[in-house]
Protein backbone atom coordinates (compact mmCIF):
# COMPACT_ATOMS: atom_id res chain seq x y z
CA UNK A 1 0.00 0.00 0.00
CA UNK A 2 1.88 3.15 -1.37
CA UNK A 3 5.58 2.63 -1.75
CA UNK A 4 8.05 5.78 -1.45
CA UNK A 5 11.85 5.65 -2.77
CA UNK A 6 14.18 8.32 -3.06
CA UNK A 7 17.86 8.32 -4.48
CA UNK A 8 20.99 10.56 -3.82
CA UNK A 9 23.46 9.78 -5.29
CA UNK A 10 26.12 10.14 -8.19
CA UNK A 11 24.32 7.72 -10.63
CA UNK A 12 21.61 8.96 -12.47
CA UNK A 13 18.68 9.45 -10.16
CA UNK A 14 16.12 7.50 -12.72
CA UNK A 15 16.50 3.67 -13.68
CA UNK A 16 17.04 3.70 -9.39
CA UNK A 17 13.73 5.55 -8.76
CA UNK A 18 12.10 3.09 -11.37
CA UNK A 19 14.21 0.06 -10.18
CA UNK A 20 13.13 0.74 -6.35
CA UNK A 21 9.17 1.34 -7.59
CA UNK A 22 9.25 -1.90 -9.18
CA UNK A 23 10.22 -3.92 -6.04
CA UNK A 24 7.48 -2.22 -4.24
CA UNK A 25 5.04 -3.32 -6.57
CA UNK A 26 3.52 -5.93 -4.56
CA UNK A 27 2.42 -3.66 -1.96
CA UNK A 28 -0.07 -2.75 -4.10
CA UNK A 29 -0.90 0.76 -6.30
CA UNK A 30 -2.69 2.01 -8.63
CA UNK A 31 -0.86 4.94 -10.13
CA UNK A 32 2.55 5.91 -10.02
CA UNK A 33 5.09 9.26 -9.88
CA UNK A 34 8.35 10.43 -9.69
CA UNK A 35 10.11 13.76 -9.40
CA UNK A 36 13.63 14.59 -9.67
CA UNK A 37 16.34 18.37 -9.74
CA UNK A 38 17.33 18.44 -13.55
CA UNK A 39 19.48 21.34 -13.69
CA UNK A 40 18.11 23.02 -10.84
CA UNK A 41 14.46 22.53 -11.80
CA UNK A 42 11.96 19.79 -10.32
CA UNK A 43 10.64 17.97 -12.98
CA UNK A 44 7.88 15.83 -12.35
CA UNK A 45 6.35 12.81 -13.97
CA UNK A 46 3.18 11.17 -12.85
CA UNK A 47 0.54 7.82 -14.56
CA UNK A 48 -2.31 6.14 -13.89
CA UNK A 49 -1.60 2.23 -14.08
CA UNK A 50 1.42 0.07 -14.01
CA UNK A 51 5.20 1.41 -13.42
CA UNK A 52 5.24 0.43 -17.30
CA UNK A 53 3.30 3.53 -18.37
CA UNK A 54 5.19 5.74 -15.94
CA UNK A 55 8.19 4.57 -17.92
CA UNK A 56 6.81 5.54 -21.12
CA UNK A 57 7.00 8.97 -20.33
CA UNK A 58 10.16 9.14 -18.93
CA UNK A 59 12.95 10.87 -20.61
CA UNK A 60 16.07 8.81 -19.87
CA UNK A 61 18.70 10.58 -21.44
CA UNK A 62 17.85 13.95 -18.59
CA UNK A 63 20.63 13.76 -16.12
CA UNK A 64 19.80 13.74 -12.30
CA UNK A 65 21.16 12.64 -8.93
CA UNK A 66 18.20 13.94 -6.85
CA UNK A 67 14.82 12.53 -6.55
CA UNK A 68 11.92 10.58 -5.68
CA UNK A 69 9.11 8.38 -6.37
CA UNK A 70 5.81 7.01 -5.67
CA UNK A 71 3.29 3.96 -5.94
CA UNK A 72 0.07 5.31 -5.04
CA UNK A 73 -2.62 3.04 -3.57
CA UNK A 74 -5.95 5.38 -3.61
CA UNK A 75 -7.51 6.69 -0.30
CA UNK A 76 -8.71 10.33 -0.96
CA UNK A 77 -9.70 10.76 -4.42
CA UNK A 78 -10.03 8.96 -7.38
CA UNK A 79 -7.08 7.05 -9.56
CA UNK A 80 -6.28 9.92 -11.72
CA UNK A 81 -3.21 11.59 -12.35
CA UNK A 82 -3.67 15.05 -10.77
CA UNK A 83 -4.72 12.59 -7.39
CA UNK A 84 -1.12 10.84 -7.89
CA UNK A 85 2.26 11.62 -5.73
CA UNK A 86 4.39 13.62 -6.00
CA UNK A 87 2.46 16.74 -4.71
CA UNK A 88 3.89 20.34 -5.57
CA UNK A 89 3.72 23.47 -3.80
CA UNK A 90 5.58 26.74 -3.96
CA UNK A 91 8.85 25.36 -3.48
CA UNK A 92 8.15 22.12 -1.70
CA UNK A 93 7.60 18.89 -4.06
CA UNK A 94 6.52 15.27 -1.71
CA UNK A 95 5.89 11.95 -1.84
CA UNK A 96 3.73 10.81 1.27
CA UNK A 97 2.20 7.15 2.39
CA UNK A 98 -0.61 6.62 5.52
CA UNK A 99 -3.52 9.30 6.10
CA UNK A 100 -3.50 12.78 6.78
CA UNK A 101 -6.61 12.57 9.44
CA UNK A 102 -6.79 16.39 10.19
CA UNK A 103 -6.34 17.27 6.81
CA UNK A 104 -9.88 18.67 6.20
CA UNK A 105 -9.37 21.22 9.14
CA UNK A 106 -5.98 21.95 8.18
CA UNK A 107 -7.10 22.46 4.18
CA UNK A 108 -9.77 25.17 5.22
CA UNK A 109 -6.60 26.71 7.22
CA UNK A 110 -4.54 26.99 4.16
CA UNK A 111 -7.38 28.10 2.04
CA UNK A 112 -8.09 30.87 4.12
CA UNK A 113 -4.14 31.75 3.70
CA UNK A 114 -5.17 31.51 0.08
CA UNK A 115 -3.71 28.32 -1.05
CA UNK A 116 -5.84 27.02 -3.72
CA UNK A 117 -6.09 22.70 -3.78
CA UNK A 118 -6.20 20.90 -7.31
CA UNK A 119 -6.43 17.38 -5.91
CA UNK A 120 -8.61 15.27 -3.41
CA UNK A 121 -5.84 14.35 -1.41
CA UNK A 122 -4.81 14.93 2.41
CA UNK A 123 -0.83 14.91 0.93
CA UNK A 124 -1.24 18.13 -1.31
CA UNK A 125 -2.66 19.65 2.12
CA UNK A 126 0.46 18.30 3.64
CA UNK A 127 2.62 19.61 0.97
CA UNK A 128 0.92 22.97 1.16
CA UNK A 129 1.23 23.01 5.02
CA UNK A 130 5.05 22.87 5.06
CA UNK A 131 5.34 25.74 1.73
CA UNK A 132 3.09 27.57 4.18
CA UNK A 133 5.59 27.17 7.59
CA UNK A 134 8.89 27.77 6.04
CA UNK A 135 7.53 30.48 3.82
CA UNK A 136 6.52 32.39 6.71
CA UNK A 137 9.59 31.62 8.75
CA UNK A 138 12.24 32.69 6.69
CA UNK A 139 14.83 32.37 9.22
CA UNK A 140 13.85 28.33 10.34
CA UNK A 141 16.08 25.73 9.31
CA UNK A 142 14.05 23.12 6.86
CA UNK A 143 14.32 20.07 9.80
CA UNK A 144 12.82 23.23 12.26
CA UNK A 145 10.02 23.63 9.57
CA UNK A 146 9.30 19.59 9.00
CA UNK A 147 9.12 19.56 12.98
CA UNK A 148 6.93 22.50 13.16
CA UNK A 149 4.82 20.37 10.48
CA UNK A 150 4.80 17.30 12.38
CA UNK A 151 3.48 19.46 14.84
CA UNK A 152 0.45 19.78 13.32
CA UNK A 153 -0.36 16.74 11.15
CA UNK A 154 -2.19 13.72 12.79
CA UNK A 155 -2.99 10.93 11.66
CA UNK A 156 -0.13 8.80 10.14
CA UNK A 157 2.97 9.41 7.45
CA UNK A 158 6.16 8.65 6.13
CA UNK A 159 6.95 11.61 3.95
CA UNK A 160 9.68 12.60 1.73
CA UNK A 161 10.77 16.07 0.51
CA UNK A 162 11.97 18.02 -1.85
CA UNK A 163 12.96 21.38 -2.03
CA UNK A 164 13.32 24.29 -4.59
CA UNK A 165 16.33 25.51 -2.95
CA UNK A 166 18.09 22.87 -1.41
CA UNK A 167 19.09 20.82 -4.38
CA UNK A 168 21.59 18.82 -2.62
CA UNK A 169 19.37 17.17 0.17
CA UNK A 170 16.29 15.15 0.37
CA UNK A 171 13.91 15.33 3.85
CA UNK A 172 12.58 12.55 5.28
CA UNK A 173 9.36 12.38 8.23
CA UNK A 174 8.08 9.64 9.49
CA UNK A 175 4.93 8.41 11.97
CA UNK A 176 3.40 5.07 12.19
CA UNK A 177 4.52 4.19 8.62
CA UNK A 178 7.47 2.76 7.59
CA UNK A 179 10.29 4.13 6.28
CA UNK A 180 14.06 3.26 5.96
CA UNK A 181 17.28 5.34 4.64
CA UNK A 182 20.00 2.66 2.98
CA UNK A 183 23.56 3.98 3.05
CA UNK A 184 25.71 3.06 -0.22
CA UNK A 185 28.99 4.70 -0.62
CA UNK A 186 28.55 8.41 -1.22
CA UNK A 187 24.77 7.66 -1.60
CA UNK A 188 21.51 6.81 -0.38
CA UNK A 189 18.64 5.28 -0.79
CA UNK A 190 14.87 5.89 0.72
CA UNK A 191 12.38 3.50 0.67
CA UNK A 192 9.03 1.62 2.36
CA UNK A 193 11.13 -1.20 2.92
CA UNK A 194 14.89 -2.89 2.63
CA UNK A 195 13.10 -4.53 -0.54
CA UNK A 196 13.42 -2.18 -2.93
CA UNK A 197 17.18 -1.37 -2.77
CA UNK A 198 18.50 -4.36 -0.98
CA UNK A 199 21.11 -4.92 -4.14
CA UNK A 200 22.37 -1.96 -3.63
CA UNK A 201 23.39 -1.71 0.00
CA UNK A 202 22.36 -3.90 3.48
CA UNK A 203 23.17 -1.01 5.47
CA UNK A 204 20.23 0.68 6.75
CA UNK A 205 18.73 3.12 9.23
CA UNK A 206 15.29 2.49 10.70
CA UNK A 207 13.24 5.61 10.74
CA UNK A 208 11.38 5.68 14.37
CA UNK A 209 8.24 7.42 14.57
CA UNK A 210 8.79 11.31 14.57
CA UNK A 211 11.80 11.18 13.33
CA UNK A 212 13.20 13.43 10.71
CA UNK A 213 15.93 12.66 8.17
CA UNK A 214 18.21 14.55 6.15
CA UNK A 215 20.25 12.98 3.54
CA UNK A 216 22.93 14.81 1.53
CA UNK A 217 25.59 13.10 -1.09
CA UNK A 218 27.75 12.53 1.63
CA UNK A 219 26.11 12.51 5.27
CA UNK A 220 22.68 11.93 7.08
CA UNK A 221 21.34 13.15 10.22
CA UNK A 222 18.93 12.35 12.07
CA UNK A 223 16.62 14.57 14.60
CA UNK A 224 13.97 14.38 16.91
CA UNK A 225 12.10 17.47 18.53
CA UNK A 226 14.44 19.27 16.27
CA UNK A 227 17.57 17.90 18.46
CA UNK A 228 20.46 16.11 16.16
CA UNK A 229 20.27 12.55 17.98
CA UNK A 230 22.46 9.53 17.57
CA UNK A 231 21.84 6.47 14.91
CA UNK A 232 21.96 2.72 14.43
CA UNK A 233 23.00 1.33 11.27
CA UNK A 234 21.53 -1.88 10.84
CA UNK A 235 23.29 -4.31 8.35
CA UNK A 236 20.89 -7.15 7.00
CA UNK A 237 22.35 -10.40 6.26
CA UNK A 238 20.47 -13.28 4.75
CA UNK A 239 17.08 -12.43 7.01
CA UNK A 240 15.91 -10.70 3.37
CA UNK A 241 15.65 -12.24 0.15
CA UNK A 242 15.40 -10.64 -3.33
CA UNK A 243 12.88 -12.34 -4.79
CA UNK A 244 12.40 -13.72 -8.11
CA UNK A 245 9.63 -15.76 -9.96
CA UNK A 246 11.94 -18.66 -11.08
CA UNK A 247 10.36 -20.34 -13.90
CA UNK A 248 6.84 -19.64 -12.42
CA UNK A 249 4.32 -17.91 -14.36
CA UNK A 250 3.53 -16.38 -11.19
CA UNK A 251 4.79 -15.07 -7.77
CA UNK A 252 1.61 -17.03 -6.07
CA UNK A 253 1.96 -20.07 -7.65
CA UNK A 254 5.88 -20.18 -6.99
CA UNK A 255 5.50 -19.21 -3.02
CA UNK A 256 2.32 -22.44 -3.24
CA UNK A 257 5.14 -25.03 -4.50
CA UNK A 258 7.65 -23.48 -1.87
CA UNK A 259 5.33 -24.77 0.91
CA UNK A 260 6.37 -28.03 0.95
CA UNK A 261 10.57 -27.42 0.56
CA UNK A 262 9.98 -24.70 3.61
CA UNK A 263 8.81 -27.38 6.01
CA UNK A 264 12.31 -28.69 6.87
CA UNK A 265 13.67 -25.50 7.27
CA UNK A 266 10.58 -23.96 9.87
CA UNK A 267 11.43 -26.98 11.76
CA UNK A 268 15.32 -25.98 12.59
CA UNK A 269 14.40 -22.46 12.57
CA UNK A 270 11.42 -22.42 14.84
CA UNK A 271 13.33 -24.71 17.69
CA UNK A 272 16.66 -21.97 17.48
CA UNK A 273 14.08 -19.10 18.67
CA UNK A 274 12.41 -21.21 21.23
CA UNK A 275 14.37 -20.35 23.72
CA UNK A 276 13.87 -16.93 23.52
CA UNK A 277 9.97 -17.28 24.10
CA UNK A 278 7.78 -15.78 27.25
CA UNK A 279 6.90 -18.47 29.45
CA UNK A 280 3.12 -18.71 28.39
CA UNK A 281 2.17 -20.76 31.52
CA UNK A 282 1.94 -17.62 33.55
CA UNK A 283 -0.54 -15.72 31.80
CA UNK A 284 -4.20 -16.22 32.45
CA UNK A 285 -5.36 -14.88 28.91
CA UNK A 286 -3.95 -15.19 25.84
CA UNK A 287 -5.39 -12.86 23.02
CA UNK A 288 -4.44 -13.61 19.07
CA UNK A 289 -4.90 -10.35 17.14
CA UNK A 290 -4.80 -10.24 13.37
CA UNK A 291 -6.15 -9.36 10.05
CA UNK A 292 -7.03 -11.38 6.42
CA UNK A 293 -5.07 -14.07 6.16
CA UNK A 294 -2.88 -14.26 9.32
CA UNK A 295 -6.57 -13.79 11.31
CA UNK A 296 -7.48 -17.28 9.65
CA UNK A 297 -4.14 -18.53 10.96
CA UNK A 298 -4.93 -17.31 14.24
CA UNK A 299 -8.59 -19.16 14.25
CA UNK A 300 -6.60 -22.26 13.27
CA UNK A 301 -4.20 -21.10 16.44
CA UNK A 302 -7.35 -21.04 18.81
CA UNK A 303 -8.25 -24.22 17.84
CA UNK A 304 -4.86 -26.12 18.01
CA UNK A 305 -3.97 -24.31 21.45
CA UNK A 306 -7.50 -24.81 23.02
CA UNK A 307 -7.83 -28.47 21.99
CA UNK A 308 -4.32 -29.68 22.93
CA UNK A 309 -3.27 -27.58 25.89
CA UNK A 310 -4.74 -26.08 28.91
CA UNK A 311 -5.42 -22.59 27.97
CA UNK A 312 -8.23 -20.58 26.58
CA UNK A 313 -7.37 -18.94 23.49
CA UNK A 314 -9.70 -15.28 21.87
CA UNK A 315 -8.64 -14.19 18.39
CA UNK A 316 -9.84 -11.04 17.37
CA UNK A 317 -9.40 -8.57 13.91
CA UNK A 318 -7.22 -6.58 14.72
CA UNK A 319 -9.06 -3.34 13.39
CA UNK A 320 -11.93 -4.12 15.96
CA UNK A 321 -10.02 -4.86 19.13
CA UNK A 322 -8.66 -1.37 19.74
CA UNK A 323 -12.78 -0.45 19.73
CA UNK A 324 -13.61 -3.30 22.27
CA UNK A 325 -13.26 -3.90 25.77
CA UNK A 326 -10.39 -6.19 25.86
CA UNK A 327 -9.75 -6.85 29.56
CA UNK A 328 -6.00 -6.25 28.80
CA UNK A 329 -4.00 -5.84 31.79
CA UNK A 330 0.13 -7.72 33.37
CA UNK A 331 -1.95 -10.92 33.06
CA UNK A 332 -2.70 -11.00 29.26
CA UNK A 333 -0.37 -12.22 26.21
CA UNK A 334 -1.19 -10.67 22.76
CA UNK A 335 0.05 -12.76 20.31
CA UNK A 336 0.23 -10.23 16.99
CA UNK A 337 0.47 -12.62 13.69
CA UNK A 338 1.63 -10.56 10.52
CA UNK A 339 3.27 -11.12 7.31
CA UNK A 340 4.43 -8.30 6.50
CA UNK A 341 5.22 -6.77 10.21
CA UNK A 342 3.37 -3.61 9.10
CA UNK A 343 -0.05 -3.87 9.33
CA UNK A 344 -1.40 -0.61 10.79
CA UNK A 345 -4.43 -1.89 12.77
CA UNK A 346 -2.39 -4.73 14.27
CA UNK A 347 0.55 -2.68 15.12
CA UNK A 348 -1.61 0.16 16.98
CA UNK A 349 -3.07 -3.08 18.95
CA UNK A 350 0.46 -4.03 20.11
CA UNK A 351 1.03 -0.84 21.18
CA UNK A 352 -2.02 -0.53 22.69
CA UNK A 353 -1.72 -3.76 24.92
CA UNK A 354 1.98 -2.67 25.65
CA UNK A 355 0.24 0.36 27.20
CA UNK A 356 -1.84 -1.82 29.18
CA UNK A 357 0.89 -3.67 30.44
CA UNK A 358 0.15 -6.66 28.69
CA UNK A 359 2.88 -8.76 27.29
CA UNK A 360 3.20 -9.15 23.32
CA UNK A 361 4.77 -11.64 21.20
CA UNK A 362 4.91 -11.26 17.35
CA UNK A 363 4.67 -14.00 14.69
CA UNK A 364 6.40 -12.02 12.25
CA UNK A 365 7.49 -12.95 9.05
CA UNK A 366 9.12 -9.47 7.92
CA UNK A 367 12.31 -8.99 9.71
CA UNK A 368 12.99 -6.59 11.33
CA UNK A 369 9.32 -4.91 10.50
CA UNK A 370 7.57 -2.48 12.71
CA UNK A 371 5.49 -5.11 14.64
CA UNK A 372 8.71 -7.27 15.00
CA UNK A 373 10.52 -4.35 16.68
CA UNK A 374 7.51 -2.92 18.92
CA UNK A 375 7.21 -6.51 20.37
CA UNK A 376 8.33 -7.64 23.80
CA UNK A 377 9.14 -11.05 21.84
CA UNK A 378 9.41 -12.59 18.14
CA UNK A 379 9.06 -15.54 16.36
CA UNK A 380 10.58 -15.44 12.41
CA UNK A 381 8.09 -17.48 10.30
CA UNK A 382 10.70 -17.65 8.00
CA UNK A 383 8.76 -17.86 4.63
CA UNK A 384 10.94 -15.98 3.15
CA UNK A 385 9.51 -13.01 0.84
CA UNK A 386 5.98 -13.31 -0.27
CA UNK A 387 5.46 -10.94 -3.25
CA UNK A 388 1.72 -12.55 -3.88
CA UNK A 389 -0.67 -10.31 -2.52
CA UNK A 390 -2.63 -13.10 -1.82
CA UNK A 391 -0.76 -14.97 0.95
CA UNK A 392 0.08 -18.50 0.99
CA UNK A 393 3.30 -19.52 2.30
CA UNK A 394 3.31 -16.79 4.80
CA UNK A 395 -0.08 -18.52 6.01
CA UNK A 396 1.32 -21.77 6.23
CA UNK A 397 4.31 -20.74 8.40
CA UNK A 398 1.89 -18.96 10.41
CA UNK A 399 -0.27 -22.14 11.20
CA UNK A 400 3.05 -24.12 11.71
CA UNK A 401 4.52 -21.78 14.26
CA UNK A 402 0.93 -21.68 16.07
CA UNK A 403 0.87 -25.72 16.30
CA UNK A 404 4.84 -26.05 17.07
CA UNK A 405 3.68 -23.79 20.34
CA UNK A 406 1.01 -26.39 20.91
CA UNK A 407 3.02 -28.74 20.84
CA UNK A 408 5.23 -26.88 23.12
CA UNK A 409 2.87 -26.89 26.07
CA UNK A 410 0.31 -29.32 25.29
CA UNK A 411 -1.36 -30.93 28.00
CA UNK A 412 -0.24 -34.84 27.40
CA UNK A 413 3.30 -34.88 27.24
CA UNK A 414 3.69 -37.59 24.03
CA UNK A 415 6.36 -36.18 21.70
CA UNK A 416 5.08 -36.23 18.62
CA UNK A 417 6.63 -35.03 14.78
CA UNK A 418 4.01 -35.34 12.93
CA UNK A 419 5.97 -32.67 10.02
CA UNK A 420 7.93 -34.83 8.64
CA UNK A 421 6.01 -36.31 5.98
CA UNK A 422 4.18 -33.29 5.20
CA UNK A 423 6.50 -32.24 2.04
CA UNK A 424 5.40 -35.45 0.20
CA UNK A 425 1.94 -35.03 0.95
CA UNK A 426 1.50 -31.58 -0.10
CA UNK A 427 3.31 -32.43 -3.69
CA UNK A 428 1.07 -35.66 -4.10
CA UNK A 429 -1.69 -32.47 -4.01
CA UNK A 430 0.04 -30.41 -6.24
CA UNK A 431 -0.12 -33.09 -8.95
CA UNK A 432 -4.05 -33.33 -8.59
CA UNK A 433 -5.34 -32.33 -11.86
CA UNK A 434 -8.22 -29.23 -11.03
CA UNK A 435 -8.89 -28.25 -14.41
CA UNK A 436 -12.50 -30.31 -14.58
CA UNK A 437 -13.24 -28.12 -10.85
CA UNK A 438 -12.07 -24.87 -12.06
CA UNK A 439 -14.29 -25.71 -15.21
CA UNK A 440 -17.12 -25.74 -13.78
CA UNK A 441 -16.56 -22.69 -10.76
CA UNK A 442 -14.74 -20.08 -13.39
CA UNK A 443 -17.87 -18.60 -15.06
CA UNK A 444 -19.92 -18.50 -11.73
CA UNK A 445 -20.75 -15.35 -10.03
CA UNK A 446 -21.23 -17.32 -6.18
CA UNK A 447 -18.87 -19.83 -4.54
CA UNK A 448 -19.60 -21.75 -1.31
CA UNK A 449 -17.00 -23.31 1.28
CA UNK A 450 -18.55 -25.23 3.87
CA UNK A 451 -16.88 -27.13 7.03
CA UNK A 452 -17.36 -27.56 10.49
CA UNK A 453 -14.99 -26.17 13.65
CA UNK A 454 -11.26 -26.20 12.13
CA UNK A 455 -12.28 -26.93 8.80
CA UNK A 456 -14.58 -23.95 8.25
CA UNK A 457 -11.79 -22.03 9.32
CA UNK A 458 -9.49 -23.19 6.80
CA UNK A 459 -12.81 -22.63 4.75
CA UNK A 460 -12.51 -19.05 5.64
CA UNK A 461 -9.08 -18.54 3.99
CA UNK A 462 -10.01 -21.03 0.80
CA UNK A 463 -12.90 -18.79 0.40
CA UNK A 464 -10.82 -15.32 0.74
CA UNK A 465 -8.08 -17.33 -1.73
CA UNK A 466 -11.06 -17.12 -4.37
CA UNK A 467 -12.45 -13.63 -3.93
CA UNK A 468 -8.71 -12.10 -3.37
CA UNK A 469 -7.61 -13.19 -7.14
CA UNK A 470 -11.10 -14.65 -9.00
CA UNK A 471 -13.00 -11.59 -8.00
CA UNK A 472 -15.86 -14.00 -7.63
CA UNK A 473 -18.09 -13.49 -4.54
CA UNK A 474 -17.27 -16.65 -2.22
CA UNK A 475 -18.47 -16.98 1.38
CA UNK A 476 -17.83 -19.70 3.77
CA UNK A 477 -20.05 -21.14 6.11
CA UNK A 478 -20.25 -23.30 9.19
CA UNK A 479 -21.66 -26.60 7.71
CA UNK A 480 -24.37 -26.81 10.93
CA UNK A 481 -25.56 -22.96 9.72
CA UNK A 482 -26.44 -23.71 6.04
CA UNK A 483 -30.09 -24.16 7.19
CA UNK A 484 -30.05 -20.79 9.27
CA UNK A 485 -30.25 -18.90 6.18
CA UNK A 486 -27.50 -19.50 3.55
CA UNK A 487 -29.30 -22.96 2.34
CA UNK A 488 -31.43 -20.29 0.55
CA UNK A 489 -28.97 -18.86 -1.78
CA UNK A 490 -27.74 -23.04 -3.75
CA UNK A 491 -29.46 -23.00 -6.97
CA UNK A 492 -29.45 -25.43 -9.80
CA UNK A 493 -25.29 -25.58 -10.58
CA UNK A 494 -24.23 -23.55 -7.45
CA UNK A 495 -20.54 -24.09 -6.35
CA UNK A 496 -20.33 -25.80 -2.71
CA UNK A 497 -16.68 -27.03 -2.06
CA UNK A 498 -16.91 -28.83 1.22
CA UNK A 499 -13.88 -29.82 3.84
CA UNK A 500 -14.07 -32.73 5.99
CA UNK A 501 -10.95 -33.72 7.98
CA UNK A 502 -12.35 -34.79 11.24
CA UNK A 503 -14.20 -38.32 12.13
CA UNK A 504 -16.29 -36.76 14.56
CA UNK A 505 -18.27 -34.53 12.51
CA UNK A 506 -17.70 -36.60 9.14
CA UNK A 507 -21.43 -37.74 9.40
CA UNK A 508 -22.88 -34.15 10.10
CA UNK A 509 -21.10 -32.28 6.95
CA UNK A 510 -22.23 -35.56 4.88
CA UNK A 511 -25.47 -34.97 5.66
CA UNK A 512 -24.94 -30.75 5.07
CA UNK A 513 -23.86 -31.84 1.49
CA UNK A 514 -26.74 -34.13 0.59
CA UNK A 515 -28.90 -31.41 1.60
CA UNK A 516 -27.25 -29.15 -1.10
CA UNK A 517 -26.51 -31.78 -3.30
CA UNK A 518 -30.31 -32.22 -3.44
CA UNK A 519 -31.16 -29.22 -4.31
CA UNK A 520 -29.16 -28.72 -7.25
CA UNK A 521 -25.13 -27.91 -6.57
CA UNK A 522 -22.59 -28.48 -7.70
CA UNK A 523 -20.21 -30.26 -4.95
CA UNK A 524 -16.26 -30.60 -4.85
CA UNK A 525 -15.68 -32.35 -1.65
CA UNK A 526 -12.50 -32.21 -0.25
CA UNK A 527 -11.95 -35.74 2.61
CA UNK A 528 -9.14 -37.23 4.49
CA UNK A 529 -8.41 -40.73 2.84
CA UNK A 530 -10.21 -43.31 5.39
CA UNK A 531 -12.02 -41.04 7.50
CA UNK A 532 -15.12 -42.91 6.35
CA UNK A 533 -16.28 -46.06 5.31
CA UNK A 534 -17.48 -45.48 2.24
CA UNK A 535 -19.32 -42.00 0.64
CA UNK A 536 -22.40 -42.16 -0.96
CA UNK A 537 -21.20 -41.11 -4.97
CA UNK A 538 -23.87 -38.82 -5.72
CA UNK A 539 -23.50 -36.67 -2.58
CA UNK A 540 -20.50 -34.54 -4.90
CA UNK A 541 -19.54 -34.06 -8.11
CA UNK A 542 -15.71 -34.05 -7.61
CA UNK A 543 -13.54 -35.55 -4.83
CA UNK A 544 -10.16 -34.68 -3.92
CA UNK A 545 -8.66 -37.13 -1.28
CA UNK A 546 -6.27 -35.35 1.51
CA UNK A 547 -3.63 -37.97 2.24
CA UNK A 548 -4.11 -39.28 6.16
CA UNK A 549 -2.91 -36.65 8.57
CA UNK A 550 -3.21 -35.61 12.02
CA UNK A 551 -4.78 -32.28 13.57
CA UNK A 552 -1.33 -30.13 13.58
CA UNK A 553 -0.59 -30.86 9.38
CA UNK A 554 -3.94 -31.18 8.84
CA UNK A 555 -4.58 -27.44 8.53
CA UNK A 556 -1.74 -27.26 6.19
CA UNK A 557 -2.81 -29.48 4.13
CA UNK A 558 -6.20 -28.87 3.64
CA UNK A 559 -5.58 -25.13 2.79
CA UNK A 560 -3.44 -26.75 -0.29
CA UNK A 561 -6.13 -27.98 -2.84
CA UNK A 562 -8.22 -24.53 -1.92
CA UNK A 563 -5.05 -22.16 -2.58
CA UNK A 564 -4.76 -24.48 -6.02
CA UNK A 565 -7.99 -23.86 -6.76
CA UNK A 566 -8.65 -20.41 -6.88
CA UNK A 567 -4.73 -19.79 -8.21
CA UNK A 568 -6.01 -22.56 -11.57
CA UNK A 569 -9.62 -20.51 -11.81
CA UNK A 570 -7.62 -16.60 -11.88
CA UNK A 571 -5.92 -18.32 -14.16
CA UNK A 572 -8.48 -19.39 -16.68
CA UNK A 573 -9.65 -16.18 -15.78
CA UNK A 574 -6.80 -14.45 -17.19
CA UNK A 575 -6.61 -11.68 -14.48
CA UNK A 576 -3.26 -10.36 -12.54
CA UNK A 577 -3.17 -13.03 -10.22
CA UNK A 578 -0.15 -11.84 -8.31
CA UNK A 579 -1.63 -8.23 -8.10
CA UNK A 580 -5.06 -8.27 -7.62
CA UNK A 581 -7.64 -5.25 -8.42
CA UNK A 582 -7.81 -3.07 -5.28
CA UNK A 583 -5.84 -4.93 -3.10
CA UNK A 584 -2.37 -4.69 -1.50
CA UNK A 585 0.04 -6.55 0.46
CA UNK A 586 1.10 -4.42 3.27
CA UNK A 587 -1.57 -2.21 4.24
CA UNK A 588 -0.24 0.35 6.20
CA UNK A 589 -3.19 2.33 6.92
CA UNK A 590 -6.06 1.81 8.93
C1 LIG B 1 -3.64 -7.59 3.39
C2 LIG B 1 -3.04 -8.67 2.51
C3 LIG B 1 -3.39 -10.03 3.09
C4 LIG B 1 -2.92 -10.13 4.53
C5 LIG B 1 -3.45 -8.98 5.39
C6 LIG B 1 -2.74 -8.92 6.71
O1 LIG B 1 -5.02 -7.64 3.32
O2 LIG B 1 -3.51 -8.56 1.19
O3 LIG B 1 -2.77 -11.03 2.32
O4 LIG B 1 -3.35 -11.33 5.07
O5 LIG B 1 -3.21 -7.73 4.74
O6 LIG B 1 -1.38 -8.64 6.48
P1 LIG B 1 -0.20 -9.03 7.42
O7 LIG B 1 1.01 -8.53 6.70
O8 LIG B 1 -0.43 -8.32 8.71
O9 LIG B 1 -0.19 -10.50 7.59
Amino acid sequence: MCGIVGYIGKRQVLPILIKGLKRLEYRGYDSAGVAFFHQEEIKLQKSVGRIQELEKKLDYSLSSHIGIGHTRWATHGKVTIMNSHPHQIGKITIVHNGIIENYLTLKKELESKGYLFQTETDTEVACALIDWIKKNNSSLKMVDVLNEAMKKLKGSYAIVVMVQDEQDKLYVMKKESPLVIGIGKEEYFVASDFSAYLDDTKDYIILEDNEIGVTSMDNVSIYQNGILKDYVVKTLNEEVEIATKGEQEHYMMKEIKEQSQLIQKWNTLYFDQKEKLPDITSYQRIHIVACGTAYHAGLIGKYLLEKNTDFEVNVYVASEYRYQKNFLDKNTLVIAISQSGETADTLACVKMAKEKGATTLGIINVYNSSIARVVDFVIYTHAGCEVAVASTKAYTSQVYVLGLLALEYQSKKEKKNTYQELPVKINKLMEYDYSTIVKHLYQKKDIFYLGRNIDYVSMLEGSLKLKEITYIHSESFPAGELKHGPISLIEEDTPVIALITHEETAAKTISNIKEVKARGAYVVLIIEDGIVDSIDKNCYDEVIYLPKTDEYTCPILSIIPLQLIAYYTAKKKNLDIDKPRNLAKSVTVE
